[in-house]
């Protein structure tokens, strides 16, 4: 597994730690920016980690300020399921019910530890598949 990880300058300093958390629990991790707190626009990022997934169909991880710039530009590209967590709960969901291949939160609005928890839950659960297997693939149809 590796994981394609990035961030704006609101989420640098949580991409930080999460990098190193990774690392910590042997997770492969590919920081695709940026690689200084100086301002910068998320699209650009929220763009290199949704190409790299979508390519590898391997998992990535988006953080700005508050999630939301980053999660709206991610699920522009083909074959992304990006989605805005703020708990355990919503973590867990969204790779269960929705298959989410990438996770986004908010640097300004989430915790460290609550972060830790999320990106865990979200890397080792499985799509539950089945019945949102078929609800999956509509939004799949969605980009057509
Ligand atoms: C940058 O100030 C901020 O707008 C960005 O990090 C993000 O929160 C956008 O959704």
């Amino acid at each position: 597994m590796v994981v394609f990880i990035g961030s704006d300058h609101g989420g640098y300093e949580l991409k930080e730690q999460i990098k190193s958390f990774l690392e910590e629990i042997g997770v492969d991790v590919e920081d695709l920016g940026t690689y200084s707190p100086e301002s910068c626009d998320y699209p650009d990022i929220a763009q290199k980690v949704a190409l790299n997934v979508a390519k590898s169909k391997e998992k990535g991880i988006l953080i700005c300020g508050s999630g939301i710039g980053m999660s709206i530009a991610a699920n522009k590209v083909e074959g992304i399921r990006c989605a805005l967590c703020h708990d355990a709960y919503t973590a867990e969901y969204s790779r269960r019910h929705n298959d989410a291949n990438i996770i986004a939160f908010g640097g300004r609005t989430t915790g460290v530890e609550i972060a830790k928890q999320m990106v865990k839950i979200f890397l080792f659960t499985e799509f539950d598949g089945g019945r949102h297997e078929r609800r999956v693939e509509k939004i799949g149809k969605l980009e057509a």
